[in-house]
């Protein structure tokens, strides 16, 4: 397969068009067969639901070539599985998890001169999205939905790769629909805008949001999650309604306690335990393990131990067995890893 001639190693998060992409149409209550198509714009009636009511939401994840020349999907069901749970919480049409699984499998293949190399350091993101695109006017569903399917070769999500990263927290919040942590609704995402653009102006990678009602525990970022390792190496994430279910997280526990025998908390974190912990990163899709190097609040910045310079040790194990099981260069547990080519 001839690659496209692009710079892998210098790619960004940023959106490159590919060849193709899928498109499959919700009329009169049923899903139509489907198809790639070459058109990267989306041509949709004025009053549509997703441009008048934020019916909409989005999944992400990641395509790689494997050590030994594989095109493998990460855990490709799951994201399924939770665009099917916000499917419902939306009022929209359930997309299955086999339709999910055979787009994706198309789309891939008929763009693998985009798939990034082994070791290039660059990934397939693929973007899924699912929205409604017939017309209302009164506050309801629409009466037709699109799911749709894009992908784009990508490297780190945040500039500077894996250096440590500095977090503010701010005093604004993504106003977070109460119970709606599982739904990747466009409201969310245009609500923490706002916040992390505000950290940027200020110089940081980022905004960490706290809970929206009590401002006091560890939600997690506009785009990912957090995991921190306490003094005596326990493995620590929040436990919050409010926040999304990540993949990566849910991997990284497993990868944490089943294959490296650690212990792992998912509870409350209060702002104010910080302090005490020796490393701290952001986890998802696009962030991967992002170390975090200090994190600033109203009181001023905490330097987390591990420094600014590397990842800490218990970072760099779950990022090194992580990554390796994406690869193809560990071992992956039954079901993770979804052949494509
Ligand atoms: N939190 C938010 C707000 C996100 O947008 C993402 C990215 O998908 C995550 C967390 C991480 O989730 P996942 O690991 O499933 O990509
Ligand atoms: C992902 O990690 O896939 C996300 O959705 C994060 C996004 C904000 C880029």
């Amino acid at each position: 397969m001839e690659k496209k001639n692009i710079d892998w190693a210098s790619l960004n998060f940023t959106y490159i068009p590919t060849d193709y992409r899928y498109v499959s149409t919700y009329r009169d209550g049923a899903w139509d067969d489907g198809a790639l198509v070459t058109d990267p714009n989306v041509t949709i009636n004025e009053s549509a639901g997703v441009l008048q009511y934020a019916q909409t939401c989005f999944e992400g994840l990641k395509v790689y070539t494997t050590a030994d020349g594989r095109i493998v999907a990460f855990r490709p069901d799951l994201n399924a599985q939770r665009m099917v749970d916000t499917a419902k919480r939306l009022l929209m049409p359930v997309f299955s998890t086999e339709r999910f699984l055979d787009a994706l499998t198309q789309m891939v293949r008929a763009n693998l001169a985009y798939v990034p190399p082994y070791g290039s350091g660059a990934t397939l993101y693929v973007r899924p999205y699912l929205f409604g695109s017939g017309p209302v006017i009164g506050v309801a569903p629409a009466p037709e939905y699109t799911f749709r399917m894009f992908c784009t070769p990508v490297g780190p999500y945040f500039k500077g790769g894996i250096k440590p990263l500095r977090l503010q927290v701010s005093a604004y919040d993504r106003a977070p629909p109460r119970g709606t942590g599982h739904i990747k609704a466009g409201l969310n995402y245009a609500m923490s805008l706002f916040a992390g653009n505000e950290a940027k102006k200020n110089g940081f990678s980022e905004n960490l949001f706290l809970d929206a009602a009590t401002s006091t525990f560890v939600e997690e970022t506009g785009g990912a999650n957090f995991i921190f390792i306490t003094k005596d190496g326990t493995v620590v994430t929040p436990k919050s309604p409010s926040i999304l279910p990540s993949i990566t997280r849910r991997s990284l526990m497993y990868v944490a306690s089943e294959i490296l025998g650690m212990k792992i908390e998912e509870r409350p974190v209060p702002l104010k335990e910080i302090p005490s912990f020796v490393e701290g990163g952001l986890c998802g899709t696009a962030a991967v393990i992002s170390p975090i190097g200090s994190i600033t609040t109203a009181e001023g910045e905490i330097f987390i131990p591990s420094g600014m310079e590397e990842m800490g040790p218990v970072t760099r194990l779950l990022y090194d067995t992580l990554t390796g099981i994406q690869m193809g260069t560990v071992a992956a547990p039954e079901g993770w890893i979804y052949p494509i080519a």
